[in-house]
């Protein structure tokens, strides 16, 4: 094997399918992999510390993820694949790490009393002591494979300053060096809106899933609102203010400036233009459908692979705890 960069770990919740907005993501994931010692979670535990009282369906979201995660082009063979709790030790490290982890740390950071509020005002209390630990079994994830990169989206840059507080403290308190400081690893990620130019999200059924047919990439580009200017094709469009053109900036880079122009200058009607858009999403995400669809017709395929990626992740995690409970003497 060629030498690696270094050893990296992301997750995301389980939490229904992934859309369009993802794929950047997945795609920098895939790209990272080439170099790096990779490990790629589904963190079903973390899913846990807001939907505790509704598990219905985390196992068909688990499934979901993970096929978004082989589409989006996660390679098992390069990068471990894995459920969190399929690897105990997160949750044993957790449980020391937290001995000695000072609450207010845990109540200031800033996303905590955010989200309480947030869930709140949706009638719901999450004011529980696994989502005020929601950042420790974060930071307990990361190092335990002594992950040094993290790729992650900005918002989670908290919880990565967390996890490197509380490296420092724990090597200070047993006088060891065990793991690498966690550096996020943020890449450039286009803002996407939803369809109705809001913030896209499945909760507001304004996405287009990564998994989306043809048929459902046409309706969606179809109810994208455009510039309410135009009535007819002839009336000077204003493509600024249209989310249609929002998306063929980032998915249709080289077509874009010619079609604003036409746009401008009343020679394009939206249909052509939302055609021409539908018909860009379907060829990006054409080999996308084509990878989940290898996995998804294929329970044994999809068993197997996630069997091995608990294996070697519970080797890497092992082996760490060992060294943990050395430091620690327990
Ligand atoms: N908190 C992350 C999110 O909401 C998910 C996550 C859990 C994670 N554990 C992690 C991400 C460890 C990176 C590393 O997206
Ligand atoms: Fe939007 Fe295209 Fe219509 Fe212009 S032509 S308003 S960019 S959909």
């Amino acid at each position: 094997m060629t030498q690696k960069k270094g050893v990296i770990l992301s997750g995301m919740r389980p939490t229904g399918r992934l859309h369009i907005g993802h794929l950047s993501v997945l795609e920098n994931w895939a790209r990272l992999q080439e170099d790096y010692e990779s490990f790629h979670m589904i963190a079903d535990w973390h899913a846990l510390t807001s939907d505790f009282d509704d598990t219905s369906r985390i196992d068909e979201y688990r499934r979901e993820l993970i096929l978004d995660y082989l589409a989006g082009g996660l390679d098992p063979d390069k990068t471990v694949i894995f459920i969190q709790s399929h690897v105990k030790a997160h949750a044993e490290l957790t449980l020391l790490l937290g001995m000695s982890t000072p609450i207010p740390w845990l109540e200031r950071v800033p996303t905590y009393k955010d989200q309480i509020q947030q869930f709140n005002a949706m009638g719901k209390d999450i004011n529980t002591y696994g989502f005020l630990g929601y950042p420790l079994l974060m930071a307990a994830d990361i190092i335990i494979y002594r992950a040094g990169f993290v790729p992650v989206g900005e918002d989670q840059g908290v919880h990565l300053e967390f996890a490197r507080e509380l490296v420092r403290r724990f090597h200070y308190m047993y006088n060891t060096n065990i793991f690498p400081e966690p550096m996020p690893v943020y890449s450039k990620i286009p803002m996407l809106p939803g369809i109705d130019g809001r913030k896209m999200s499945k909760s507001y059924r304004n996405d287009i899933s990564l998994s989306a047919s043809t048929k459902e990439i046409n309706e969606k580009v179809h109810e994208m609102v455009t510039d309410p200017a135009r009535i007819r094709k002839t009336d000077p469009g204003h493509p600024e203010v249209c989310i249609v053109n929002t998306y063929h900036k980032i998915y249709n880079e080289d077509a874009e400036p010619e079609i604003s122009e036409a746009c401008r200058g009343g020679r394009i009607g939206c249909v052509e233009c939302k055609k021409r858009l539908a018909a860009i999403l379907d060829n990006t995400l054409a080999p996308v459908r084509e990878r989940r669809d290898r996995y998804a017709g294929n329970v044994e395929l999809m068993t197997e692979t996630l069997r091995l990626g608990a294996e070697k992740a519970n080797a890497r995690a092992e082996e760490t705890m060992e060294l943990v409970r050395g430091a620690m003497r327990i």
